[in-house]
Order: C-alpha cells, then structure tokens, then sequence
C-alpha cells in the first residue's frame, strides 16, 4: 500500500499486431466490396489479421512486454494486470490470467474488463483508481482482440471493418502530474446496436444458433456511427470540463480508430486541429478494445506526444459504452 501518492502516469507504452495483413483488395475476392467503398466510407486500406493458432493473450503478452521493457519494470514487480477484450481466449478463465502466467508476472492481480471498444479506456481509468486510492503502486492495462475469429467473413457489412491486435501501458504512482481526469458512461438502451448474440447464457450454443450464424458480430452501422459522433463528443468535453483544459489546448488527440469520417466529424466539432488528431486506422482497421492502446504507443514512439502535452484518449463501443481520459504527458 502506498498513501501518500496521488498522482498516477505512463511509465511505459507496447503494442504488438499480426504479422498477416489482409488488404482491401484480398477482401473484394471474399466478399462483394471494393477498395474504393471500403476507403470512402471508413478510411481504412488494410488489417491484420491473427493466425489460427495465434489468441488474444498471445498477441498481449507480446504487446504487454514491450511495455514493461519501455518502464524498465521486470514482470515480478507487476501488482495488477487488466486485459480488455472482446474477444478473449475462452469465456473463463480470464485472459489476463493467461497473460500473467506467459509473462511471469508471479505477484500481479488478474482480471478482464469487457466495455467494447471503450475497454482500454476503462481499464486505464480503473486502474488509475487502484493506484490513486494506494491499494497498488503500479499496473499493467492491455487492450488486445482477435476479433477476426468473431467476424462473420461472408458479412460485408462487418467483415471489411475489424482487424487484430494489442496493445498495453504500465501506470505507476507519481508525485508529480500525469492523468488529469476521465469520464466513463454506458447506455445499455443500445445493447443491440453491436453484439455477438450466442454463445453465452441467453442463446447458449446449439446447432440452431450456428445454422443462423449467431456466434459472429452483428451490427447496425448506422446507428452506432450516430452514437459514436455524439457520445465521443460528450465524453471528451465532460473529462477536459473536469481539469478545466480547453479542447484547443489538446496537443495530441487519440480517438477510437473506428473509422475516419467519425474521427473527423468528432475532432471538428470539439474545435481539435486535424494536426493534433492520430490515426492509424487506415494500417490496423478497428482492433476494438486495443485500438486506443496501439495508437497511443505508436504516437509515443513516433515523437508525437512530448513532455508537458495535454493527451486526450476517447473512445465508444458495444455496449454501448464511452469513455475517455485527459493526461498530462510526464516523462
Ligand atoms: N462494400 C460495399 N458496399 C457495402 C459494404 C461493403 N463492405 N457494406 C455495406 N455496403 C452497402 C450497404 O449494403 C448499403 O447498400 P444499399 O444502399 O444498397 O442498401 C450501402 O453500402 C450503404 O450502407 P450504409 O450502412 O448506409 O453505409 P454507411 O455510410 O453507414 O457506412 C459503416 C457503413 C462504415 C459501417 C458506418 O455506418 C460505420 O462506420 N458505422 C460505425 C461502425 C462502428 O464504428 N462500429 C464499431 C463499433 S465499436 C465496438 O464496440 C466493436
């Protein structure tokens, strides 16, 4: 335990995807799309995709150890690990239990954390608690999916959309600052905009319910892309209200990678400059609960977030949830 530290930052960023890439052109021999459609209307070129051997706690303990090796922390000194995911190994155990024992993390704390693709959001704010409240000094929190394995290949409508990966930030006490604020929501009323529907207790699996296909995602696009401007938006004012920044000071803004034309809208109606916003969507598609995760680490590590920048992390999801965090980047 360790009371006196009220201040939680980044010591350290990781990310990892799949080697196989899959392009919009390899897509337009699965199913009837095309390269033009998928770039107008999502911005996205290419994904990665996981082998079939390859899991979700695989592909995080990759990302999960590059993080440790850039907060020069050995995997024993962890005390809590939170894995968010969609898509996790098996319904239990837990994926981060998966991931402690590939890691050797022998005195972490283990849990999943499920809010969509607001996952990681939600695992850094949660963790963020732990430290701030001096129940632990340090934590480990991984967005990773193989949501591929999810994905219903023969479905346009979802299969041109997704793609795998993870990525991880060790936080650890600070007496200086680093997160400022964050803002959660959830709004179950839109459950059924995006969900994998069997496969759990209310359809548990049967041969009806892979006859009807029932164990992929299915989505109403247009109604989460309405969610997801107005509730991003909402979000990120709510955190930067709380820390009293203005969305003009966001040096560096890291979105939900979903897709572009939400990106856009979102960022113009905060007043964010179209230089100050990340993407990587085009390389990754959406990795769901990692995509924030691995935009961070590769903003980081590509000189784009500098000591003293204002950070603002935003995402929406299933459930439907949103969420987001303003930090004060201290090196
Ligand atoms: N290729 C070609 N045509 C397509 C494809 C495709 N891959 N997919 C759909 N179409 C067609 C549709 O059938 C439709 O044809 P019709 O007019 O003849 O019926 C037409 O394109 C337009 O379809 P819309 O769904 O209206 O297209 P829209 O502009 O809304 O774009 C999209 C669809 C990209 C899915 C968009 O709605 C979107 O991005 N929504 C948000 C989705 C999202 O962010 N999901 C992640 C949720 S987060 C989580 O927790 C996992």
């Amino acid at each position: 335990m360790n009371k006196n530290m009220q201040n939680v930052k980044i010591i350290g960023t990781g990310s990892y995807v799949p080697e196989n890439v899959l392009t919009n052109n390899d897509l337009e021999k699965m199913v009837d799309t095309n390269d033009e459609w998928i770039i107008a209307r999502t911005g996205i070129k290419e994904r990665r995709i996981a082998k079939d051997n390859e899991t979700t706690s695989d592909i995080s303990s990759k990302a999960a150890l590059r993080a440790l090796e850039n907060a020069k922390l050995n995997p024993e000194q962890l005390e809590l690990i939170i894995v968010a995911t969609n898509s996790p190994d098996m319904i239990f155990p837990a994926t981060a239990c998966l991931v402690q024992d590939k890691i050797e993390a022998i005195n972490a704390a283990t849990f999943d954390l499920q809010a969509g693709c607001t996952g990681f959001v939600y695992g850094m704010i949660t963790a963020w608690q732990f430290i701030v409240s001096g129940f632990y000094n340090n934590a480990l929190v991984i967005g990773g999916e193989t949501l591929s394995k999810f994905v219903d290949w023969t479905d346009r409508n979802t299969c041109v959309l997704f793609g795998d990966g993870a990525g991880a930030v060790v936080l650890k006490a600070n007496k200086t600052e680093g997160i400022l604020s964050g803002h959660l929501k959830g709004d179950g009323s839109g459950a059924d905009l995006i969900k994998i529907p069997a496969g759990a207790s209310k359809n548990p699996t049967s041969h009806e319910t892979i006859k009807q296909r029932l164990h992929y995602v299915k989505m109403k696009g247009n109604g989460v892309f309405k969610y997801a401007v107005k509730y991003m938006k909402r979000s990120t004012i709510s955190a930067l209200e709380k820390c009293n920044i203005s969305a003009t000071d966001v040096d560096c803004f890291i979105p939900h990678q979903a897709n572009m034309r939400i990106i856009e809208v979102v960022a113009k109606v905060l007043g964010i400059k179209k230089d100050k916003v990340f993407i990587n969507l085009d390389k990754y598609g959406n990795t769901s609960a990692a995509s924030v995760a691995i935009a961070l680490d590769e903003a980081v590590r590509q000189g784009k977030i500098q000591n003293g920048d204002i950070v603002v992390l935003t995402a929406f999801g299933a459930g439907l949830t949103s969420g987001s965090i303003v930090i004060k980047w201290v090196k």
